[in-house]
């Protein structure tokens, strides 16, 4: 009779950032030019599945077939930064042998919704449920707490440290935590732009953003924003939140289009829907939060008081024919 196969398992959310992280102060651990605040998407996730096999002499990555997740394709490079750092990952939990890992994410991945925070957070949480079996060093795999595995995951990619907390994870240079928040619960809408892959990865974006004018005074706005829009949020000040949000994503896509050379990610579909959400925001004095990742698609964020508005959005695009992927407390039907 053939051995039954180990399976490790794991998945993690993904998480928008409304104070951004870009730009690093060490390129090599991922530190931060500058804290950032996001909220952590618990609908949109990936699954990563890690088993043993005898038969390899190294580590291969395969997609994993999911019911309602999509079919998962990644690049070469993409590919190889996934299992080098399942490497460091073994290297850091001390486990042996080869295996293969299999991933698949609920959204469409590297068009701007974070899939890279979502799966580097779970890679580490799946590699961590394998060195709790298997762990040359049991016991000080053991002792890691959340924030131990966070200060890992950043090492695969900066945003994944706040994929494991939530509603609201601050990331400060030390780590990253939980933030209890007013608004422990929103309804999310991101408006699917273009789900094509991105052309420039957010990798390059860090590298190529200092060579930006903009760049001067980017960490002092960045870190005098995140003092506004916490204290904004904290008293439930939601326009001017909204305002934060606003500027700080321009800031951002600002940085990319003024960077030499020049990148950028907003379509006309883009620009449709921020133009729509903004007079939206002048008519009625009121609306979603708004932002968008490296990327083209355009996330909406809606108080639970406000969900005939975010339906009311959501039909309206779907009108124009625009994808939505939306979080299972909003429902078109209703
Ligand atoms: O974690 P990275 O290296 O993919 O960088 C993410 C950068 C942004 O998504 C654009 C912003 C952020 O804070 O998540």
């Amino acid at each position: 009779m053939s051995k039954p196969v180990e399976v490790w398992k794991a998945s993690a959310p993904s998480n928008i950032a409304l104070i951004k992280y870009m730009g690093k102060s060490q390129s090599e651990n991922n530190r931060p030019a500058n804290a950032s605040l996001s909220y952590t998407l618990d609908h949109l996730l990936t699954e990563v599945e890690i088993s043993r096999r005898e038969d390899l002499d190294q580590d291969v990555w395969a997609p994993l077939d999911l019911p309602d997740f999509y079919e998962l394709r990644l690049s070469a490079e993409g590919e190889k930064k996934f299992i080098d750092f399942f490497r460091f990952l073994k290297a850091t939990f001390s486990v042996d042998g080869f295996y293969e890992i299999r991933s698949a994410n609920n959204f469409p991945s590297d068009c701007g919704i974070a899939s890279s925070a979502s799966s580097f957070a779970a890679l580490t949480l799946a590699a961590y449920q394998l060195a709790l079996d298997v762990s040359a060093q049991k016991e000080t795999v053991e002792s890691l707490g959340l924030e131990d595995l966070s200060k890992i995951s950043r090492k695969g990619s900066g945003s994944a440290c706040r994929s494991l907390f939530r509603p609201w994870a601050l990331w400060e240079s030390e780590g990253a935590r939980s933030l209890e928040l007013p608004y422990g619960h929103l309804h999310h809408l991101v408006v699917l732009a273009s789900d094509q892959v991105k052309s420039v990865s957010s990798r390059e974006a860090h590298q190529r953003i200092p060579s930006s004018l903009l760049f001067n005074g980017r960490i002092e706005r960045a870190e005098l924003r995140l003092k506004s829009l916490l204290s904004s949020l904290n008293s439930q000040d939601w326009k001017s939140s909204f305002e934060f949000c606003w500027s700080e994503f321009w800031d951002m896509h600002a940085l990319f289009e003024t960077s030499s050379p020049a990148f950028g990610y907003m379509n006309s579909e883009s620009l449709k829907v921020l133009s729509k959400i903004r007079s939206s925001w002048q008519s009625e004095g009121d609306g979603p939060l708004v932002t968008m990742d490296a990327g083209p698609n355009v996330h909406l964020l809606y108080r639970m008081d406000q969900k005939s508005l975010a339906v009311k959005h959501w039909n309206e695009f779907a009108l124009e024919g625009i994808k939505i992927l939306a979080s299972p407390s909003l429902d078109r039907d209703s």
